[in-house]
């Protein structure tokens, strides 16, 4: 990386930030700051070169790795032909996109459905919801504690944390919160492997008598329109549900006519092994949004797929939604490219990441068994976790999780004899989880010294 110019040193970038930018964003999270300087592959790098293998991959918005050639070339391609159109026009790659996400749904949901650009997860999702109500008349939702599907003000009405909503106030009704199978912290104190999908069971107790506050069994009427679920919990820790948990919700959702809404905005683009992680659970969804690795990172682009009954022209006809970048022809071009890579490598992309995910939980699995600070570790494909408790294996340990994300930041790990650092996110209801989001094209290599430097990690300051 030694092409990289330094234009503010460390510490004049970190003395612009504490003048001039606000502090509303997550930046100061965190008291010390490690200013990256570039980014190639599964690495960042700092002032001085020093490598950090990212786990985090900007929040799975880059799951083909930084600065992949074919989609770099594919938007510079475009910022010479029509970088700039309005989005009151229509143009090649805005259709050629939606074309093949349409496709792609039909081939695995057997659903023939159309796509609504947006700039952003939240964007799109505040899109689904709008859908949903627009269709079903009824404003009110369901959605899972532990969910996350963004932060405007009309996403955060379907986020369970109140802290998110806190300081604004409500534009919309809040969501009716339904606890996600979080199985090691059962929220009904079952163990999953006798539990008999006891939460579903309790999720369909509430259509048993209208004093459960959802439906008048005389009428048959539910007063709420959909259902919003991220297949995984992304932000709420990387929790993976029971194999059949989704089938069973869903045939709850189908008898009282609620309608499906998946959140593909973390777990899609084959971070889970499939192009949307739904696909593991053997259920269709009525609407879905992505985002983030649609672009790979390059430019700010979302959407929206609707079944046809929900989206066709005659019931959200024109106008029902807009913004200035919806579909913005970078974005598009982006999209196309990375879907165009899905396809082409979809076999490959599904066998391989199912190998080394394999691999990477195996050596997640070796480091539980060495380490009591570690209560359990959980992954589907390359989207894993490993949640940092106290020696008794339970209690959450949120500063220690703290401490070894920091300690990585530092860059002052070691790997082969060079000096590197390591990139990990948290999450989780505690914030004790560390979250493992690798590129798609991560090497075995790569794998190994992934869990040496987690290793490293906690010998410095974990049990
Ligand atoms: C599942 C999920 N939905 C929605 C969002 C919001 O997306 P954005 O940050 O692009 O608004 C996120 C972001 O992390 C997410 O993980």
């Amino acid at each position: 990386m030694s092409d990289t110019k330094i234009l503010l040193s460390d510490s004049e970038i970190k003395a612009l930030d504490a003048e001039y930018c606000s502090w509303g964003d997550t930046v100061h999270y965190h008291d010390e700051q490690t200013i990256f300087r570039n980014c190639e592959g599964s690495y960042m790098y700092d002032s001085k070169d020093t490598p950090y293998l990212d786990l985090q991959m900007w929040y799975s918005s880059c799951n083909l790795g930084y600065k992949n050639k074919r989609i770099l070339d594919a938007v510079i391609n475009q910022y010479q032909t029509m970088p700039q159109i309005s989005s009151r026009f229509v143009y090649d790659y805005k259709a050629l996109l939606a074309e093949k996400i349409a496709k792609a749904n039909l081939k695995r949901y057997g659903i023939k459905g159309r796509v609504q650009f947006n700039v952003g997860g939240a964007q799109v999702n505040e899109d689904m919801l709008k859908l949903i109500r627009n269709y079903t008349k009824k404003p009110r939702m369901f959605a899972f504690m532990g969910g996350y599907h963004g932060r405007t003000i009309g996403t955060t009405a379907v986020t369970s944390s109140y802290r998110y909503r806190e300081h604004f106030g409500h534009i919309s009704d809040t969501a009716h919160f339904v606890p996600f199978p979080y199985c090691f912290r059962c929220p009904y104190g079952k163990k999953c492997e006798n539990c008999d999908m006891y939460c579903v069971k309790q999720f369909a107790r509430l259509f048993e008598s209208e004093y459960h506050g959802v439906y008048d069994p005389n009428t048959g009427d539910c007063e709420f329109g959909g259902f919003i679920a991220e297949p995984i919990l992304g932000t709420g820790g990387y929790i993976v549900p029971p194999k059949n948990y989704f089938k069973e919700l869903k045939k709850v959702l189908d008898e009282f006519n609620i309608l499906f809404m998946v959140d593909e905005v973390q777990m899609g683009c084959f971070r889970t092994g499939k192009l949307w992680a739904m696909e593991h659970f053997g259920v269709k969804p009525d609407a879905m949004t992505f985002a983030k690795s649609i672009t790979n990172g390059m430019n700010p682009l979302a959407g929206m797929w609707a079944k046809e009954e929900l989206i066709n022209p005659k019931v959200f006809p024109a106008g029902r939604t807009h913004s200035t970048y919806a579909a913005n022809p970078i974005g598009t071009r982006a999209g196309y490219e990375v879907m165009s890579i899905f396809e082409e490598q979809q076999q490959e992309l599904e066998s391989e990441i199912a190998r080394k995910g394999e691999k990477f939980l195996d050596g997640l699995k070796m480091l539980e068994k060495k380490y009591k600070n570690i209560g359990t570790v959980n992954g589907l494909g390359f989207a894993l976790s490993i949640e940092v408790t106290e020696t008794d294996g339970f209690t959450p340990a949120k500063k220690l999780c703290d401490d070894i994300i920091e300690a990585g930041l530092r860059g002052n790990l070691s790997y082969k004899g060079k000096k590197c650092g390591l990139i990990l996110n948290n999450g989780g209801y505690y914030k004790n989880i560390i979250t493992i989001v690798p590129q798609l094209y991560i090497t075995d290599e790569e794998i190994d010294m992934a869990i040496e430097l987690i290793d490293q990690l906690f010998s410095r300051f974990a049990n």
